[in-house]
């Protein structure tokens, strides 16, 4: 299920500084009912400390955060509709998986019989049927992720917010999360914040991105408006491999995919050398020398019987994206 069209979470002109002058500034961003956004940038741009905002962890200093219409901005973490999965260190070692499960829904006194039956229906949403008695230390960090997923869905938030939950983990799992979360996700309809500085999981997961650059939003749109039409030279660099090629005063943008290669010089056209051919499953990632840049191409594998190391070349851009030398979009 993608977002409807009701305004779950707000965020209204919020600043949140630090003493040191870092922090973020001026953030606005609407987050719909069942709507999965993500938060992502470079390391420092202020991803966790917008989500600790909305979580209660920090109070802000300027504007507003409401949930359902209502202000959470005064509320402690404890009285907020929201639940917030770290990026490690999640469980309590000392109590069992049970345990861990557990807690916030006794604190809810919520009957035994039917924590015990909340509790094995979400174990067996995320995988970990049977793992009750375990304690995190015996399970692997793939494993206590879900755990901490499964304890804070447990608490039935409106707002989930998942702080890089997966960053741990070794490429494989990391992936196999993914699709996890994205199906309990449209199971549940829950709204989630999710933070991440990898945009390949960024463009995985979310209905909308939010790119962000030193504390300030650069562009917020699906992943496809994001990677085809990036509102900046920062955005087009930062998602996917990207060509920027000088032409006059400008700036033109191609991703591989839209660079063509015809075997030949031709007048009037950018000629160069291939100088590396590398296959990567189904397609082959071709880098041309041309001049002083090197240009990067995909093309799909049956293209590539054509093409050979230290073949004279020229290409031509398919769909490109321009820049002006400020790097906004011309
Ligand atoms: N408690 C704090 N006191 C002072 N400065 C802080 C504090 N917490 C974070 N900062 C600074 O605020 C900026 C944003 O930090 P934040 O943790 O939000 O970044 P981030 O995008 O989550 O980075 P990462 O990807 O590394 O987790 C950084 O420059 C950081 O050094
Ligand atoms: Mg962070």
């Amino acid at each position: 299920m993608k977002g409807s069209n009701t305004i779950k979470l707000q965020i209204a002109n919020m600043d949140k500084v630090y003493d040191n002058g870092d922090g973020v500034r001026d953030i606005s961003l609407d987050v719909y009912n069942g709507e999965l956004v993500t938060m992502l940038g470079p390391s420092g741009c202020g991803k966790t400390t917008i989500l600790r905002t909305i979580g209660g962890f920090l109070t802000i200093d300027k504007g507003d955060i409401t949930i359902d219409g209502k202000s959470i901005a005064n509320l402690p973490p404890e009285k907020r509709p929201t639940a917030m999965v770290f990026q490690s260190y999640n469980l309590w070692p000392h109590m069992s998986i049970y345990e861990n499960l557990a807690f916030g829904l006794k604190l809810r006194k919520i009957p035994k019989d039917e924590i015990a039956r909340r509790i094995e229906a979400m174990l067996e949403m995320v995988k970990m049927t049977g793992s009750q008695k375990k304690y995190p230390n015996q399970l692997s960090g793939g494993q206590q992720q879900r755990i901490a997923i499964a304890r804070s869905l447990l608490l039935q938030p409106e707002v989930l917010l998942l702080d890089e939950p997966f960053s741990a983990l070794d490429a494989k799992i990391r992936m196999q999360m993914r699709e996890e979360l994205k199906k309990i996700q449209s199971e549940l309809g829950i709204t989630i914040v999710f933070v991440t500085h990898d945009q390949e999981e960024a463009m995985a997961i979310s209905h909308r991105i939010v790119v962000m650059n030193k504390g300030k939003f650069e562009q917020i749109g699906t992943p496809t408006e994001i990677y085809d039409n990036p509102a900046s030279k920062y955005v087009a660099s930062f998602i996917g491999e990207m060509n920027f090629w000088k032409q006059g005063e400008n700036l033109t943008a191609v991703r591989p995919e839209n660079v063509k290669i015809i075997p030949g010089f031709q007048d009037a056209a950018i000629n160069g050398t291939i100088r590396t051919i590398m296959i990567l499953g189904h397609y082959v990632d071709v880098n041309i020398q041309c001049g002083e840049e090197v240009i990067k191409s995909f093309i799909p594998r049956t293209e590539l019987t054509a093409l050979d190391v230290g073949d004279k070349v020229h290409v031509e851009f398919g769909k490109s994206n321009v820049f002006s030398q400020d790097g906004s979009a011309v």
